[in-house]
């Protein structure tokens, strides 16, 4: 069952002063108002701020068995957003399992026929967390992301829109059993493995959960672009920006993807940063009166604080390799 959402101070430093510029910068880039695809939340705060670029909207709220009325926040979800006036779907259940489904609690069919280009992905609990389903309480965040971004393949085939991008924000905790298998794998690069060795990673606990940034900042990199490489799109990714949440003591980390899908024929994505790139970019930290680099030296050494800095040659690119 999600938490409910609190707006707070910390959050709205997120969203207005890294998420904005870089959302205004892609809107102007490629010219275009968004599809949005994601969790606004009862309020649709972030519709609300970003509205001039968004023209319709495909979101996701589950039911809250808390509540007199389960319904109460999808309700206000839909109200908030027509309100708003903008064009939009909501979509009633966990995300996960709408979007595995590929139909929500009602039966509504998730039918998408234009690509979409942005989705805020804003998750209040941890990327191995479980969501209530029909079935029972399921871990099925990363099935989903992989089907969202398979998803993403079969509709650049029909319209030929290539460029997204991510927003993903969860909870700075993980199940320890998903990153043992993580730390364990054959393909963990010998950057990822040196980067966790620094950040005290290790050695984990039998069981549980952990809260270590650095390995999450590593395991989230290592999952998106593995989904991403699979559906040959190229990513770059911004420096993961950790914040406290709605209830004061929620350790929250946020992720900014920008992402170009290519040719099935394309060998390999062009123009990407390498692990070793990603993990030099130090973790952020959002306080109510900005963004400044983590105090902890050892996620990395390098503090980028301007995101458009870091976006503008992976879109020059992008742009010179012909994407539409
Ligand atoms: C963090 S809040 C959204 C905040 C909003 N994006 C903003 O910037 O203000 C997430 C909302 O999505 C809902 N939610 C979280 N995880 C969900 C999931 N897996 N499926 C459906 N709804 C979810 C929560 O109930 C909550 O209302």
């Amino acid at each position: 069952m999600p938490t409910a959402f609190h707006d707070n101070p910390c959050k709205r430093v997120v969203r207005e002063t890294w998420d904005t510029p870089v959302l205004e910068y892609l809107h102007r880039q490629w010219g275009e108002k968004f599809l949005y695809f994601g969790l606004p939340g009862p309020q649709a705060h972030d519709i609300r701020l970003w509205a001039e670029m968004i023209r319709k909207v495909f979101a996701f709220e589950d039911e809250d068995q808390r509540l007199s009325d389960p319904r109460q926040n999808i309700a206000e979800l839909r109200r908030q957003l027509t309100l708003l006036g903008i064009q939009h779907a909501v979509f009633c259940g966990p995300l996960e399992e709408v979007v595995l489904l590929r139909k929500d609690r009602d039966g509504t069919p998730l039918s998408i026929e234009e690509f979409v280009a942005w989705f805020n992905l804003d998750f209040c609990n941890a990327i191995t967390g479980r969501v209530t389903t029909q079935g029972g309480r399921k871990c099925l965040r990363f099935e989903a992301l992989r089907a969202i971004i398979a998803f993403q393949r079969e509709l650049y085939r029909a319209t030929q829109s290539s460029r997204f991008i991510m927003l993903i924000t969860v909870h700075d905790t993980f199940t320890v059993s998903e990153i043992r298998k993580f730390i364990a794998s054959p393909s963990l690069s010998q950057p990822t493995a040196a980067f966790i060795e620094r950040v005290g990673g290790l050695p984990l606990p039998r069981s549980g959960t952990r809260h270590n940034t650095g390995v999450l900042k590593a395991f989230m990199f290592t999952i998106l672009r593995e989904y991403l490489r699979g559906q040959n799109v190229a990513s770059r990714f911004l420096p993961p920006v950790a914040y406290v949440g709605a209830s004061g003591g929620s350790p929250m980390l946020h992720f900014v993807v920008v992402c170009t899908m290519q040719e099935e024929t394309t060998a390999q994505p062009v123009d990407e940063q390498t692990v070793a790139d990603f993990l030099r970019m130090r973790v952020l930290r959002a306080t109510e009166s900005g963004i400044e680099g983590h105090s902890d030296k050892r996620l990395g050494r390098r503090v980028v604080t301007d995101p458009l800095l870091e976006l503008q040659s992976f879109a020059r690119t992008a742009k010179s390799a012909g994407s539409s």
